[in-house]
């Protein structure tokens, strides 16, 4: 398996150093347009390889040129969101990038399955379908799931690996906990503090950003799992966005979706009507802001 990674800031870097150090991959590009980090950081991981005694082949580069003949594209390349930013203020500055990559990375990687991280990550995704025509799935919410999952096993006091559970729509202050896939060993819990639940999952990366600077170990183990699943055809569960038609766009909202080196299908026959009605509203919302921020985009040339 050979992956490119298109952007290797903070999130890059993390994304990149949890998936290569799984050996889950022949060869690996490293891309990034500030001179000499893609190198330096190649040199990195291959101090990291070699402690691991993995024999991945590791190249760093500032020329899109050798982003070539790769079965998986990973893009986080773009401005992240300062404090008191939502990550829909990113679009009109990261939508030029996504534009530009839409067009250079497809003639230089058929085939590929791309995998954005960009935010807004599901409008990115987005972008980077209209203008490529490529398959492009969104990161989306898997990382709001682990999230969930993380924060009910730390009020409750039971061990993470006992708690089920997705969240869906929209990455972002939108996401829905899906409450019907909830489970704590195996059963659902009727007096959970939904409210302080969801309040966690929206608002805690705002504060890690607030104090750290970007989330980095979290959405970057979450992310190489997801990388993990489509390369070592794991058919996992995870909530993330593949995409959709809707209406004339194509559009990505997370729904619990089997991730192998095929991806799909969607789970959402299986939620309750309650979580369908909420996801539902999430791609009309989703429609009707996507369409402005297009606009948007066309108007500024
Ligand atoms: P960062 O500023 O640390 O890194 C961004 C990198 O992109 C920089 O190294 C920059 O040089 C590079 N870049 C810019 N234009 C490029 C281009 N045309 N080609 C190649 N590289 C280019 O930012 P970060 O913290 O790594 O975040 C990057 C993006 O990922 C942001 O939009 C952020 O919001 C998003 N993010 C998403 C998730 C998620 O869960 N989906 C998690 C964390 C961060
Ligand atoms: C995250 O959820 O960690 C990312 O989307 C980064 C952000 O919050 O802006």
């Amino acid at each position: 398996i050979k992956a490119s990674f298109v952007g290797i800031g903070k999130i890059g870097q993390t994304i990149a150093y949890s998936a290569i150090t799984r050996g889950i991959f022949d060869e690996v590009i490293l891309y990034d347009i500030i001179p000499e980090l893609p190198e330096k950081f190649e040199h990195e991981l291959r101090h990291a390889l070699a402690s691991l005694r993995i024999d991945t082949e590791v190249i760093g580069t500032n020329s899109i040129d050798d982003v070539t003949g790769s079965d998986i594209v990973v893009v986080s390349a773009g401005k992240p969101r300062k404090p008191g930013m939502s990550r829909r203020d990113l679009f009109a500055d990261n939508a030029k990038i996504i534009i530009n990559l839409a067009k250079e990375l497809p003639k230089r990687n058929p085939g590929a399955v791309y995998v954005m991280v960009t935010n807004p990550v599901d409008m990115m995704a987005s972008v980077f379908a209209k203008y490529s025509k490529e398959y492009v799935i969104s990161t989306g919410d898997q990382v709001e799931s682990m999230r969930l999952r993380a924060y009910i096993s730390k009020i409750l006091h039971v061990p993470v690996s006992q708690i089920d559970g997705f969240v869906g729509g929209e990455h972002g202050e939108d996401a829905v906990v899906l409450w019907s896939t909830v489970t704590v060993n195996g059963k659902q819990v009727e007096d959970l503090p939904k409210e302080q639940i969801e309040k966690y999952v929206k608002s805690i990366p705002g504060d890690i950003i607030r104090v750290m600077g970007g989330t980095t170990w979290g959405p970057g183990t979450i992310i190489a799992d997801i990388i993990k699943a489509i390369a070592l055809n794991e058919n996992r569960v995870m909530s993330i966005a593949v995409p959709r038609q809707y209406e004339d766009e194509i559009i990505h909202i997370s729904i619990p979706t089997v991730v192998g080196s095929k991806i799909g299908p969607t789970l959402e026959d299986h939620l309750s009507e309650d979580d369908r009605w909420h996801l539902i509203a999430a791609m009309k919302d989703y429609y009707s802001v996507y369409k402005d921020m297009l606009k948007s985009i066309k108007t500024e040339g």
